[in-house]
C-alpha cells in the first residue's frame, strides 16, 4: 500500500512524517521522500538552488521520481510493505504547474503525460492544508528560502492541490494543518492503520 503526504512548504508534512514513524512502527512501514530518496535528488537540489531553468528542474524532479520508484517504491510494494512517502507526484503537478506557466503550453497536462502509464498512483494522499500566511511564518527568513517558497507561488500551489483533491475525493484526505501536530499525527496514523487493516483482510480473503 502506498501512502503519500502532500502540502505546501511550512504545512508540517515533514513533522507528520516523523511522528508517523513512532505511531506506526509496528506496521514496519518504509518511510521515504521526494526529492532525494536516491542520489538523483542531489542534482535536483542543485538545479533548484541555482535556479538553472524551469524545464531542467521539472525533468530532474521526474528523473528523481523514476529512480525513487525503481529503487524504493516498486521493490517495497512487491514485498507487500506499507510505503509512506513525504511528497510524491502530486508535488510535481502542484508546484511545476506554477513554475512552468508560460514556458510550456499546458504545464499540468505536460507533467501528467510524463508520468502516465509508468508511475504508481498512491492508494491514499494526505493533503496538509493551512493559510499560506501561517505556513510562511514557519519557514526560514526570506533570504534563505527556495524560490518556490514565496507567497504568490505557495497560494497557487495550494490552490492546485485543492483542485486535485476535489477531482479525486476517494484518494485525497484533507488534513487541517492548523491543529496541533499531535492531533494531526494521530488522525493520519489512525486512518492509515484502518486502511492497512482493511487491505490485510482483503489480501487474506483473496488467498483463500
Ligand atoms: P522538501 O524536501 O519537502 O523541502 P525541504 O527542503 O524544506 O525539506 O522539498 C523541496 C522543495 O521542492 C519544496 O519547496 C517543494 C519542491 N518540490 C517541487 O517543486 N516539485 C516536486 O516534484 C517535489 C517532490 C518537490
Amino acid at each position: 500500500m502506498l501512502i503519500t503526504l502532500e502540502g505546501i512548504d511550512g504545512s508540517g508534512k515533514s513533522t507528520l512524517h516523523e511522528a508517523l514513524q513512532k505511531l506506526l512502527f509496528d506496521l514496519e512501514p518504509v518511510f521515504t521522500r521526494e526529492p532525494g530518496a536516491t542520489w538523483v535528488g542531489d542534482s535536483v537540489r542543485r538545479a533548484v538552488a541555482e535556479q538553472i531553468d524551469p524545464v531542467t528542474e521539472a525533468t530532474l524532479f521526474v528523473a528523481d521520481h523514476a529512480a525513487h520508484l525503481a529503487k524504493v517504491v516498486r521493490p517495497s510494494l512487491a514485498e507487500g510493505r506499507l510505503v509512506i512517502s513525504d511528497r510524491y507526484s502530486d508535488s510535481r503537478y502542484a508546484y511545476q504547474s506554477v513554475t512552468l506557466q508560460g514556458i510550456v503550453p499546458d504545464p499540468e497536462g505536460w507533467l501528467r503525460a510524463m508520468h502516465n502509464g509508468w508511475t504508481i498512483i498512491p492508494d491514499k494522499t494526505f493533503l496538509c492544508v493551512l493559510p499560506v500566511d501561517t505556513a510562511l511564518t514557519r519557514l526560514k527568513p526570506d533570504s534563505q528560502r527556495e524560490h518556490f517558497e514565496k507567497r504568490e507561488t505557495l497560494e497557487r500551489v495550494q490552490n492546485n492541490y485543492l483542485t486535485f483533491a476535489r477531482n479525486e475525493p476517494s484518494r485525497f484526505v484533507i488534513v487541517d494543518a492548523m491543529l496541533s501536530p499531535v492531533t494531526v499525527a494521530k488522525f493520519v496514523a489512525d486512518a492509515i492503520r484502518a486502511d492497512w487493516d482493511a487491505g490485510k483482510k482483503k489480501r487474506k480473503s483473496r488467498k483463500k
